[in-house]
């Protein structure tokens, strides 16, 4: 059965480790692994913006020794409405996977059911799963570890990156405490699933309308943007209920004295979080950005590895 990354959860925690421990690997030895060679097309579309995703993507299949095939959807046919299964068997004969941002999570589903090669989740509206495995790398590559630390969300709890922060961070033994308005609180069976695999991996998940106990002793401090793309219109109304939310140096103060902060960019400097945070020293924004780079290139190998050997 072929291999898909469309949510966290698709990586047992062990194979999360497997993951991760390559992408350690490959960071320091970018050329040196090439499962891509002959060589092989991999196709990256885009229904939104990027610039992160499009180019890590570009450069690490590049580096695989492959070719990316970048794909603006509004310019296929996809985005005149030709069917997603009808797209996945065009390109499932001629690449050696697809990797899609797309808006909701049923068309990246509908898409791995008609395809024979691995489907990766590049963000759609309910999960940002690649950005996760960046950032449980960066947390390794300064921490030394990921479990048993205390990760802190602010902002949009109910937005892709708290809910993949709830399910990667579980798998990876995190104590994940997200800090939200009431009205924007994480999807309830999503939290639920994380507090399944959290049981399993000895972290926790918890969810809090409180700023300062959400970041209280945390390890890791992270947010996002208010206004995900496609909310566009709801810009104004999500401004002020998320005020006690942003991350500025009198919130940061109140988690561990070592704490790093994440944020998987772009940035709203003075909305979301202070300038003084982002480009302060707790920072580890830059770091982060480049291991989307060193993990997406382990997870096409893992993914390329399993399918290829089953
Ligand atoms: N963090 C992230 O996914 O950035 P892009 O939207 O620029 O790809
Ligand atoms: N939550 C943001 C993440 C951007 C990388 C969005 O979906 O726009």
């Amino acid at each position: 059965m072929t291999r898909h990354f469309l949510r966290d959860d698709d990586l047992s925690p062990v194979e999360q480790d497997e993951v991760l421990t390559l992408a350690a690997q490959l960071a320091g030895d970018r050329f040196g692994h090439q499962p891509l060679a002959g060589p092989q097309t991999v196709a990256v579309i885009f229904d939104k913006s990027s610039t992160r995703t499009r180019i890590s993507f570009a450069v690490g299949i590049a580096d695989l020794g492959g070719v990316p095939l970048i794909i603006d959807a509004q310019t296929s046919q996809l985005g005149r409405g030709e069917p997603i299964a009808d797209t996945a068997r065009v390109l499932d004969r001629q690449v050696a996977a697809i990797v899609w941002r797309t808006a909701g999570q049923t068309r990246i589903e509908e898409m791995a059911g008609a395809s024979k090669v691995p489907v990766i989740n590049a963000l759609t509206d309910e999960f940002h799963p690649c950005q996760i495995l960046a950032d449980l790398m960066t947390v390794r590559q300064h921490k030394g570890k990921t479990a048993g630390l205390k990760l802190a969300y602010l902002g949009d709890g109910a937005n892709n990156m708290s809910h993949s922060y709830l399910l990667g961070g579980a798998t990876a033994g995190m104590h994940v405490a997200i800090g939200s308005p009431a009205e924007y609180q994480p999807d309830p069976a999503i939290l639920a699933k994380a507090v399944e695999i959290a049981a399993t991996t000895g972290g926790s998940v918890s969810w809090t309308d409180d700023a300062s106990e959400a970041v209280s002793g945390a390890d890791v401090v992270a947010t996002d943007t208010w206004v995900s793309m496609g909310q566009e219109t709801e810009a104004v109304e999500r401004e002020a209920p998320f005020v006690p939310y942003a991350v500025t140096e009198q919130l940061i103060a109140k988690a561990d004295a070592d704490a790093i902060v994440l944020h998987c960019l772009p940035a709203y400097r003075g909305k979301e979080i202070d300038a003084a945070v982002l480009d302060g020293p707790q920072s580890v924004v830059w770091d982060e950005a480049e291991n989307r780079l060193h993990a997406q290139k382990a997870l096409l190998s893992w993914l390329l590895a399993r399918n290829f050997s089953s």
